[in-house]
């Protein structure tokens, strides 16, 4: 049985995932000091289920899905509970991908690879039908080349989630993201060094980069992707993170039928059992999602 000694000796942890038996990787004392990373994987966890189901043509169990820069694991561990079955996360620190085989054996999912490569490198042995591709693209110094590689493993649609730079006087934010720029130039992209940052073997090391909403969506066009949609968030995001974060579907191919209605999405959120309505920050809900039975 696993023991909370054995789950610190694989930390630090920057996701919250609960192994069963009320031990979480980060322990509850500590969900105070970790409060952005667990709403952002509340965030996440709410909002793929409904966004997945609406896209794809075929059944979760059909689909296969590669997670770029899955870190510990943690989503791709989602993407096996919501019931996908061919899963390939990629992350370039073997540390991370240690941690992400960790959690996946002692919660049972391992159907689910874990592979050790950058993405730029990395040729899978054929392309998944979908990748997900969440919080990456601000750490890396080349974003064509990964946005190039990610599109070459794909076959049918990318999700890209990422921090976008915000207008720091009209968000009211003073966080790192937050800048003051002019929203009226054609696109944005802004640096910023993030200190002791954990990210070690980034290509942008220590180095952040902050694409406004409209840069994304050219860099997107640039490395090939067509019908690319900004994924409107939930009606109950919590409020600080509606400036900061974005979330895009980008298709492979010009000719997907792929497109959603944004407001059958916005109906879907409000409609998911796990939406933000019912609780900004309801924290039980990731160990729901990770490890406990229903
Ligand atoms: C901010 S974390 C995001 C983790 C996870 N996807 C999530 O959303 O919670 C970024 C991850 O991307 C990985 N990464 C960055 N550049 C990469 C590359 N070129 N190839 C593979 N992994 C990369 C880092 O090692 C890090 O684990």
């Amino acid at each position: 049985m696993i023991t909370r000694e054995a789950i610190d000796a694989m930390g630090p942890w920057a996701h919250c995932v609960h192994l069963g038996n009320g031990l979480y990787t980060i322990p509850p004392e500590q969900w105070d000091e970790h409060v952005g990373a667990l709403s952002y994987q509340h965030f996440i966890a709410s909002t793929l289920p409904s966004l997945l189901s609406r896209l794809l043509p075929g059944s979760a169990s059909e689909t296969s899905v590669v997670d770029m820069g899955c870190m510990d694991g943690w989503c791709s561990l989602l993407m096996w509970k919501l019931g996908y079955r061919c899963i390939a996360g990629v992350d370039v620190d073997e540390e991370n991908i240690a941690r992400a085989r960790f959690l996946s054996k002692h919660l049972g999912c391992e159907g689910v690879e874990f592979h050790v490569a950058a993405l730029e490198k990395l040729r899978l042995p054929k392309p998944m039908d979908i990748g997900l591709m969440l919080g990456v693209l601000n750490h890396t110094a080349q974003p064509v080349e990964l946005l190039r590689a990610a599109r070459s493993m794909i076959c049918d649609f990318l999700v890209l989630d990422l921090n976008i730079f915000v207008d720091r006087a009209a968000s009211g934010l003073a966080c790192q993201n937050s800048y003051l720029y002019d929203p009226t130039l054609q696109s944005n992209i802004a640096l910023n060094f993030e200190k002791g940052g954990p990210f070690r073997h980034d290509s942008a090391r220590n180095l952040v980069m902050q694409y406004d909403p409209q840069s994304v969506l050219m860099l997107l066009q640039y490395c090939g992707f067509h019908n690319i949609m900004e994924i409107p968030m939930p009606l109950a995001t919590p409020s600080w993170m509606i400036p900061i974060r974005r979330m895009y579907v980008a298709f492979k191919n010009p000719n997907s039928s792929g497109h959603i209605d944004s407001l059958v999405l916005r109906e879907a959120y409000t409609q998911s059992p796990h939406n933000y309505l019912s609780s900004e920050m309801d924290l039980p809900y990731l160990g729901k999602a990770m490890g406990e039975d229903e």
